[in-house]
């Protein structure tokens, strides 16, 4: 049993009645059932007998940052601990957005809550919302502050404003805590630039290449291209600062136990905005060991559960999102191992299906992607994936060349094609994507662009082509339709509710040019959002086509997770079948076609598993019933079914 389930069990009587539940005592409560593993967490990482002072003051930092907590908050947390795994459920569909760019600011933001509500979203994730530097500041992924919201988005009270109204609509939130590296303007960097040792220490500094060097030797570049290297040399101390992301982001040195401290300390004044999921950025990075890659250390994640364990104790109704684009055997780790099993991060992006998704676009079939998942490591009952198609960020192929090989293909070849299909690389390719950290030596590359344009919309529309249109309408719409329906949160990137292209704009903003992640982060268009009543348009069909499938999702609570996904083999390589099964509720069949052909499905499938009833099957997507004639099923090009079990 994880934590989370033991609060829920020990606070079983007062969670019955909240009116008579004292949070207060529930606190202790949980304090006192944490402690222990809190106490062997932080042993572990800070083993030095002089950082024991540290973890005795831990608990009094819990009691004062609880205090803080705002009353509405404590019952809130208590509502969610409450109900069953609420992140699990099939009413859930996210929205992921740039608050400047969707609507201005966070009132503007409030506004357009009747829109979320008509799309069915109820989850927005707000990219960072906090101060940063002025000239590039990779999105606010580069922090001045956790809590002080920058003036143009608004301030302290409209985020609160902001988050008040959400919850009375019954939505929920998610922010971003960037933990592995503040700005170069943090007050903290701000101290360490000026000299003071202690706050060099809160960062990884060194007087000479030594120990970066010996870094380097074995750790990747994340951003090659535009920030190589691992470490910035900062003439004004004369030493050199490790800056594993961009030059002017820090990272944090969480081998000192009071970074570890005042880090959760402004996790929790973050969260205390009204907060429900926190996007743990970077957490892979959190750890760094010499020798290593630095990614994905256990230190790491004993660090991550530190963290969540500890919040749990203030806040019992935050979870955490992991966001780590790593391969699928790395990724349920942060569902915690062993005895922190579902005591890490709840969430975490379905990386492996997004790219796996654009793969079988490519190539128009679904090998890699039914190997891939049916060798998915299981992820514990309690816990949930993202699954989405874009986001801000470029598009890794994380895919797995072992599998690749064993499908008879060139892991480096294929690789080769993928980019060259999604960006210009061939002449036929419906795309218009663009490479995003290309490296010149390898060959080797990312992708970016937005969904519509890397499925063909841009260029059907620049020539006319109506019957292309309808291709890249269909392939949006049943991408969107697995993502709906195979497991976890569906996470819409705002904008590709309409359809929207790439953005050329970044190209005239000198802090950008440099970053093609920028061509996907377009103004929201809400010309086009007044027209939604034209029903021929394309952004209109895309947004009523998403708005009934989410309503669809909603009626359908087989669809919730409860690790009841199962891949199923179509026999056919451009099919691909998967099952949400009943677990005492109906089951979902869901068929999808990835090519532009008919393809055919033997009905034996559906007979085997249940689907067909006196030779007729029911859609739900389609609302229709049919009998099948012959033996098989035809799907047309990239046609999407969610059978029903009769
Ligand atoms: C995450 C964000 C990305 C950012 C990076 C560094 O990966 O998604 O946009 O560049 O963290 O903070």
């Amino acid at each position: 049993m994880n934590q989370a389930s033991l609060h829920k069990k020990l606070a079983s009587k007062e969670l019955k009645d909240l009116e008579k539940a004292d949070p207060q005592a529930l606190f202790e409560q949980r304090l006192h059932t944490n402690l222990p593993l809190i106490t062997d967490l932080f042993n572990t990482l800070y083993p030095d007998p002089e950082h024991e002072s540290h973890l005795k003051k831990l608990p009094g930092l819990l009691k004062s940052l609880f205090r803080k907590r705002p009353e509405e908050l404590k019952i809130r947390d208590l509502n969610l601990l409450k109900e069953e795994n609420w992140y699990q459920s099939h009413k859930l569909t996210g929205m992921q957005l740039y608050v400047d760019l969707f609507n201005g600011n966070l009132k503007g933001i409030r506004e357009k809550i009747p829109y979320f509500k008509e799309l069915g979203v109820s989850l927005l994730h707000l990219m960072p919302v906090t101060t940063r530097p002025k000239g590039e500041n990779d999105g606010g992924y580069a922090v001045n502050s956790y809590t002080a919201v920058d003036p143009r988005f608004g301030n302290r009270k409209s985020l609160l404003d902001l988050t008040a109204e959400l919850r009375e609509n019954g939505m929920f939130l998610m922010l971003d805590f960037v933990v592995n590296h503040t700005s170069d303007e943090y007050p903290w960097a701000k101290k360490a630039l000026k000299g003071e040792q202690k706050y060099q220490d809160y960062y990884y500094t060194f007087p000479d290449r030594t120990v970066p060097d010996a870094f380097e030797a074995s750790l990747p570049e994340v951003f090659p291209a535009t920030s190589p290297g691992n470490f910035t040399y900062r003439p004004e101390i004369s030493k050199w600062v490790m800056t594993v992301f961009n030059s002017y982001q820090w990272d944090l040195n969480y081998t000192n136990p009071k970074v570890f401290s005042e880090m959760l300390a402004n996790l929790v004044n973050m969260v205390n905005s009204g907060v429900d999921i926190v996007r743990f950025d970077a957490l892979a990075f959190l750890w760094k060991e010499i020798g290593t890659i630095s990614q994905n250390l256990p230190e790491a994640h004993k660090l991550i559960a530190l963290f969540r364990m500890c919040l749990q104790v203030v806040a019992p109704g935050v979870i955490f999102l992991a966001e780590a684009i790593v391969s699928p055997h790395d990724i349920v780790k942060y569902f915690g191992e062993g005895k922190l099993q579902g005591n890490e991060c709840d969430i975490a992006y379905n990386a492996s299906l997004m790219s796996l998704l654009w793969n079988s676009i490519a190539t128009k079939k679904t090998l890699l992607l039914q190997k891939s998942l049916k060798n998915v490591p299981q992820k514990p009952d309690s816990c949930t994936w993202i699954n989405y198609l874009r986001c801000h960020d470029d598009i890794g192929l994380g895919l797995d060349d072992g599998y690749i090989a064993q499908l008879g293909l060139d892991p480096w070849m294929h690789r080769k094609f993928l980019i060259d299909y999604y960006c210009q690389g061939l002449k036929w390719s419906p795309a218009v994507g663009y490479k995003f950290m290309e490296n010149h030596a390898t060959g080797d590359s990312r992708i970016t662009g937005s969904c519509a344009s890397l499925l063909g919309l841009e260029k059907a529309t620049r020539n006319g082509d109506a019957a292309a249109v309808e291709t890249s309408l269909a392939k949006i719409m049943m991408l969107h339709g697995i993502i709906l329906s195979i497991g976890g949160i569906p996470f819409i990137y705002a904008g590709d509710e309409l359809g929207t292209l790439n953005d050329y704009s970044y190209l005239e903003d000198a802090h950008k040019r440099n970053d093609s992640r920028w061509v996907n982060r377009p103004r929201h268009n809400w010309d086009v959002v007044s027209q939604l009543n034209d029903r021929e348009k394309p952004s209109s069909r895309i947004f009523e086509g998403l708005k009934k499938m989410i309503a669809q999702r909603k009626k359908t609570p087989v669809l919730a997770d409860h690790n009841n996904l199962e891949i199923h083999d179509p026999e056919n390589p451009h099919l691909f079948v998967f099952e949400r099964t009943g677990k005492g509720r109906k089951g979902i069949l869901v068929i999808a076609n990835f090519d532009e052909h008919p393809r055919i499905l033997d009905i034996r499938l559906l007979d085997d598993l249940g689907y067909l009833k006196d030779g007729r099957v029911k859609d739900l997507l389609k609302g229709e019933e049919w009998k099948l004639t012959s033996g098989l099923v035809e799907l047309g090009p990239y046609e999407l079914l969610w059978l029903i079990k009769p």
